[in-house]
């Protein structure tokens, strides 16, 4: 029988991470390097959105809108914020989120680890050092002992592969990388090393996470996701658990099959053997690449781009869907999929043909569990700053004054109708 909507109890939603949108987070990694001589960051992320102090508000409008679920992280230096020291006004602060998420009946989602670390940790090696996994293990131990029995969903590291599909994409010869990654200096770039001798660390040894790429960093990298799993399994025993994946949609063109083929297995099938013993899967899925036998290919001239410089393909995400299905056999939950563009029909547009493919991926047999768009507010985009907007909310900076805009009202309709009203489109395949 065809089922022609989404499963009943589907998580409907949207996410943010704590760097982007909580604001003076200044214990971060991420604080220093924006506030770091020649750094790329094109501004600092300042106060964020405010979310820290206006969460409980934030939650009640992502309610009345009618999500059901919401994907958040909890930043791990204010939780510890020296090596050993845990924060009992922290933990009571992330206690209080989870509580308002579920007095609004928002089904929470919660990371660990969405890109900063603590500057403790960089003093000890960061993502470099074999002791991190330990440290890491340890925090979210700390963080599931007094919340687990509130957090149904955790995600250990959002986007896990993120460090080796960075190194894939700029070390390709027919990329340019993008401002303030400079290909000969790839691991340790000049303002970085100036953000080492801010924190007191020798500049080789400055390790943040969007850097740990070499094979020995994957292993870290792995093996933290593990020791944090099991230790998360261990104290919150009915907590489901898995990580994320940044998965771009990998396509190959005339003879570029064993290229994709590599870049695939870089992006996604190296990862296997660490997923193994998760309860789901992340996916995050923003576009498509294309591959030809001497490597990556641009974007055809006359493609619709976002505001971030790749082309706006909604098709990409039941393709991707499709591919991880084939390995996997846990539950998927898209834990992100999202556009940056000014224009919200275009993101309209891009939800909707999104959500018309994985219904289709839904109707064939594939295990999806939820729908989280990328982000519920216009927020800080990391190097590129507030300018490029992803959210379903805007916001005004001065006044923190928040504006859903017409994809967030859409989105909280398919979620009300649990996805009735997805318009069913034939899909390209
Ligand atoms: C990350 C987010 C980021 C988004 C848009 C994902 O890679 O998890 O932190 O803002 O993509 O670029």
């Amino acid at each position: 029988m065809i089922n022609k909507s989404f499963p009943e109890g589907f998580l409907w939603g949207s996410a943010t991470a704590a760097h982007q949108v909580e604001g003076s987070n200044y214990n971060s990694d991420s604080w220093v390097e924006e506030h770091t001589k020649g750094s790329p960051y094109i501004e600092p992320s300042g106060d964020g959105v405010d979310h820290y102090h206006r969460y409980r508000e934030d939650i009640a409008l992502m309610k009345n809108l009618g999500l059901n679920s919401y994907r958040f992280s909890i930043e791990w230096g204010r939780i510890e914020p020296e090596e050993g020291y845990f924060s009992v006004s922290a933990i009571h602060h992330y206690r209080d989120v989870l509580h308002a998420c579920h007095e609004n009946n928002l089904t929470p989602i919660v990371t660990l680890h969405h890109f900063t670390s603590p500057r403790w940790l960089m003093k000890k090696g960061g993502w470099a050092s074999e002791n991190t996994p330990f440290y890491f293990a340890r925090y979210c131990e700390m963080v599931m002992k007094e919340l687990g029995s509130l957090i149904p969903y955790a995600a250990t590291i959002n986007e896990l592969n993120l460090p080796v599909n960075l190194r894939e994409l700029f070390t390709d010869a027919n990329i340019v990388p993008p401002v303030g990654v400079e290909k000969s200096t790839w691991e340790t770039p000049a303002w970085k090393q100036e953000a080492a001798r801010t924190l007191g660390i020798d500049k080789n040894d400055y390790t943040g996470f969007f850097m740990a790429s070499s094979p020995e960093q994957v292993e870290i990298l792995k093996q933290s996701h593990q020791m944090g799993r099991d230790a998360i399994k261990r104290v919150s025993p009915n907590t489901k658990v898995g990580v994320t994946l940044a998965l771009p949609n990998v396509q190959s063109v005339s003879g570029g099959e064993k290229v994709a083929e590599k870049v695939w297995h870089t992006y996604f099938r190296q990862f296997l053997d660490m997923i193994n013993g998760d309860d789901f899967f992340g996916l995050q899925n923003y576009t498509r690449e294309q591959y030809g036998p001497d490597g990556r290919i641009e974007p055809p001239k006359d493609a619709l781009l976002t505001q971030m410089g790749y082309e706006n393909d909604p098709t990409a995400l039941s393709n991707v869907v499709r591919e991880v299905a084939k390995d996997l056999s846990i539950p998927i939950i898209i834990s992100e999929h999202g556009i940056a563009t000014s224009n919200d029909k275009e993101r309209i547009e891009f939800i909707n043909k999104g959500l018309s493919g994985l219904n289709n991926c839904i109707n064939d047999g594939i295990d999806v569990r939820g729908y989280l768009y990328w982000s519920v507010f216009d927020n800080f985009e990391w190097m590129m700053g507030y300018q490029k907007t992803f959210g379903i909310i805007a916001v005004d900076r001065k006044t923190m004054k928040r504006s859903p805009k017409e994809s967030a009202y859409l989105l909280g309709e398919i979620a009300r109708n649990n996805g009735e009203n997805v318009c069913q489109e034939k899909e390209v395949r």
